[in-house]
């Protein structure tokens, strides 16, 4: 089979053609901007890269897509700085760009994986409602099905919600386009991956990382780990080799399961705050890889519009419902938040530019 990753160069786009290079026997075609993670296999003969920029590079695109037997999409702006900063940018990119893909898909009678997001449910109904609405535990609102949950988002000009409306309308496209012409299509929400090679590697990346890179750069180089708004909201983390072992299997599509599914991609009992996050983090660091003489970084509160600026609101929690890829794909995820916070920190200080190597 012959596998086309559009986003090859970035974090999760990267770690699955390394996985579909070692462990199938699949053609891999990759475009990118950038090359820069690709080192471990960019010569291996079944993987072919082509460096271009998706919004000037349609003949290009749409000859890979004509030999492909899959088309895989990851381009997106990924980053929440770059939601608030540049919202017209991520729309073009996210929804106008990617809307094209499908569109080329449809035409050409091509198997399209979509790369979604989790911020397609946005908050809980709990955050929505306010406090006097709140159930203590929020558990239940907070634990988001593929095919059952609704979609909450801020008011406009909270304009960071627009990744979300981007991802969003780019799935109700892609599903209408299963109903009216036939496309065979699977889309993909992961849950805050983590993992080496995500942000702020090899190269200056444009707008603030994730987190994990900004505590990591703070642990690494001894400056402010800074918590927005208190650090209160909770995310999911999943360790990326968990992530990529359910999309293998999803590109693998065992009898047809995965055919106009919706799925989600997340260890849901990985959740952890974003305060216990930073802490959790500098305990981790300061057992595991501390140079003698070392110093840790100190744990601060910042305001969200002093680091992010206006337009800035965050989801308060959400947690994978996986019933639908334990059952159809009998996957789970390994790993708990330790080792996935571990591995992942080891990882990234191995790749950092600016990383102290870890003995
Ligand atoms: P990433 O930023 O590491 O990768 C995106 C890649 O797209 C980058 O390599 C970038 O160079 C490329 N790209 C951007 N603009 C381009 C253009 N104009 N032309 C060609 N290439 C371009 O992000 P990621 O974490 O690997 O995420 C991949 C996909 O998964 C994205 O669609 C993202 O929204 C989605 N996603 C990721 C996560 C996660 O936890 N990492 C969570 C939810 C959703
Ligand atoms: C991310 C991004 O939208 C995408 O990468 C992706 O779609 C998705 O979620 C995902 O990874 O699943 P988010 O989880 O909000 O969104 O991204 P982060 O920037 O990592 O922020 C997580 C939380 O940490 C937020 O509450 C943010 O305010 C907070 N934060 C961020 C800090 O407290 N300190 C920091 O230095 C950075």
């Amino acid at each position: 089979m012959r596998v086309l990753l559009l986003g090859v160069g970035g974090f999760i786009g990267s770690h699955l053609a390394d996985r579909l290079l070692r462990t199938t026997d699949h053609e891999v075609d990759g475009f990118d901007l950038t090359d820069e993670k690709l080192d471990e296999f960019r010569d291996l003969p079944r993987f072919a890269f082509r460096r271009g920029d998706i919004r000037s590079e349609q003949d290009m695109v749409d000859d890979m897509i004509a030999r492909s037997d899959v088309v895989i999409d990851l381009i997106a702006h990924a980053n929440p700085s770059l939601y608030v900063l540049k919202p017209l940018e991520v729309f073009e990119l996210n929804f106008l760009e990617n809307l094209r893909i499908a569109q080329v898909c449809v035409e050409k009678k091509k198997r399209l994986i979509q790369f979604s997001s989790c911020e397609v449910y946005g908050k809980t109904v709990a955050s929505a409602c306010g406090s006097a609405l709140k159930d203590p535990l929020n558990v239940r609102h907070a634990l988001f099905s593929e095919d059952t949950s609704d979609f909450i988002v801020g008011p406009i000009n909270k304009h960071r919600w627009i990744y979300s409306c981007a991802k969003q309308l780019l799935e109700r496209v892609v599903h209408a386009y299963g109903l009216r012409e036939g496309l065979n299509w699977t889309i993909v929400r992961p849950f805050n991956l983590i993992g080496p090679k995500i942000d702020y590697l090899t190269f200056e990346q444009e707008g603030n990382p994730r987190v994990f890179s900004h505590f990591m750069s703070a642990l690494l180089e001894g400056s402010q780990m800074k918590l927005v708004d208190g650090g209160h909201h909770k995310r999911c983390y999943t360790y990326i080799d968990d992530a990529i072992d359910c999309i293998a299997m999803i590109i693998q599509n065992p009898g047809g399961a995965c055919d106009r599914q919706v799925f989600n991609v997340g260890s849901p009992a990985n959740e952890i705050s974003i305060r216990d996050l930073a802490y959790r983090m500098r305990d981790i660091y300061a057992r595991k890889f501390l140079r003698p003489g070392g110093r840790l970084p100190e744990i601060v509160e910042v305001d969200s519009v002093d680091f992010y600026g206006e337009g800035y609101e965050d989801p308060d929690r959400r947690i994978p419902d996986i019933t639908k890829a334990k059952t159809l794909l009998h996957w789970q995820p390994k790993y708990t938040i330790d080792e996935t916070l571990e591995m992942s920190m080891a990882g990234y200080a191995e790749y950092a530019p600016h990383a102290v190597p870890i003995t």
